[in-house]
């Protein structure tokens, strides 16, 4: 198949754009490889990329509305996966316009590519930063999500609501992805076990936030591949059985659907620290520090419909996923 992938300089887009060329798929992979953080990193991302046979790169920005038209005329995708965004929430409260651009105007060019050029399914990127300030848990997509806490998880929230409007005015089927605290080699500077791993390794004091009482679902890089790897095969449908009367948030009468991916399974942040302490070899000095603004304090996701619709459910041990992350950054970084 012909797939369009967004963010394959990114750490998720790159691990996705990987397995689906092993499987034998065409990535056309779009990125603008903006210097949100390190830029060395996705250039390296996108290196190991662009040897492989069947990926074409494509570095442009996704707000850019004539440039998105003029790729999706030239390439014409059969499925596109969306993960280019502006990520993170502090960085929210910094720069909010960064998210408007490109998680709200990205997000319309790519809705306008796919109705014009008959695309077969689009899966997009949201997260679990949605539930907000919901406390009933674990998360379900059944629950209503209408208490966002930061402007990010608003701009994934506004994606969903635009996709249903696709999926109900066009029929395009569109997939919503909840993804909760994704980590794994490759990840992300701007968070947490990066910047912890590089601070231990350092001799550096962490700031640990809300006295290390978070608790995340961590999900690991690999099982959140296979999840969209199986929802995208898997092309949303209509639920016949949906009734205005009663409406259920994680379904439509359009081809629309939304599932959480995380390890279902949430861990203390003090915890996490523990075993990358355990890994590096290494006690952390930690500054502990109160909840930051617009962070929640808990994630823990319902994955039933996964399971239901695809069979699957991560299953990746903190440990395991920790392990591999600490080594890798040892390897990457020569320390
Ligand atoms: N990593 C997580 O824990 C997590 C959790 C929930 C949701 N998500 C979502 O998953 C997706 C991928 O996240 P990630 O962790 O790989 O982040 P990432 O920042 O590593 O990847 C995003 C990529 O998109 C690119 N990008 C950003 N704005 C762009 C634009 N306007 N035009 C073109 N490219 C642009 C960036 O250069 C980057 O390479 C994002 O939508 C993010 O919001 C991630």
């Amino acid at each position: 198949m012909k797939i369009l992938v967004t963010g394959t300089a990114g750490f998720i887009g790159s691990h996705l754009a990987h397995r689906l060329l092993d499987r034998g798929d065409e990535v056309i992979g779009v990125d603008n490889v903006n210097d949100y953080y390190d830029v060395n990193l996705k250039e390296a991302r996108l290196e190991r990329l662009t040897s492989k046979a069947g990926f074409t790169e494509v570095r442009q920005d996704v707000a850019d509305r004539a440039a998105m038209e003029a790729l999706f005329a030239e390439h014409k995708p059969e499925r596109v996966v969306h993960l280019a965004a502006q990520a993170g929430v502090r960085y929210s409260i910094e720069n909010p316009h960064a998210y408007v651009d490109a998680n709200l105007v990205g997000f319309i060019n790519i809705l306008e590519g796919c109705r014009h050029n008959d695309v077969k399914h689009l899966v997009y990127a949201s997260s679990s930063s949605v539930y907000g300030a919901n406390e009933t848990m674990p998360f379900s997509v059944h629950d209503n999500v209408d208490h966002p806490l930061s402007l990010y998880a608003a701009s994934k929230k506004a994606n969903e609501l635009m996709a249903h409007t696709y999926s109900h005015l066009y029929n395009l089927p569109t997939t919503g992805l909840r993804f909760f605290t994704v980590y794994g080699p490759w990840g992300r500077p701007d968070m947490a076990l990066f910047i912890f791993t590089k601070k231990i390794l350092a001799g550096e004091a962490i700031d640990v936030f809300n006295h290390g009482h978070h608790r995340r679902d961590f999900t690991y890089i690999d099982d959140i591949v296979e999840g969209v790897i199986r929802t995208l095969d898997h092309v949303a449908e209509p639920n016949d059985a949906w009734s205005g009367a009663t409406p259920d948030p994680g379904t439509s009468k359009a081809p629309y659907r939304l599932y959480n991916i995380g390890s279902n399974n949430p861990v203390e942040l003090s915890r996490f620290i523990e075993i990358i302490e355990e890994r590096v070899g290494k006690k952390a000095e930690k500054n502990l520090l109160p909840l930051q603004p617009g962070d929640v304090p808990a994630t823990y996701a319902n994955v039933d419909d996964l399971i239901d619709d695809v069979g699957y459910k991560p299953a990746t041990p903190v440990e395991e996923g920790i392990a591999r992350f600490v080594d890798w950054y040892r390897d990457f970084y020569k320390e």
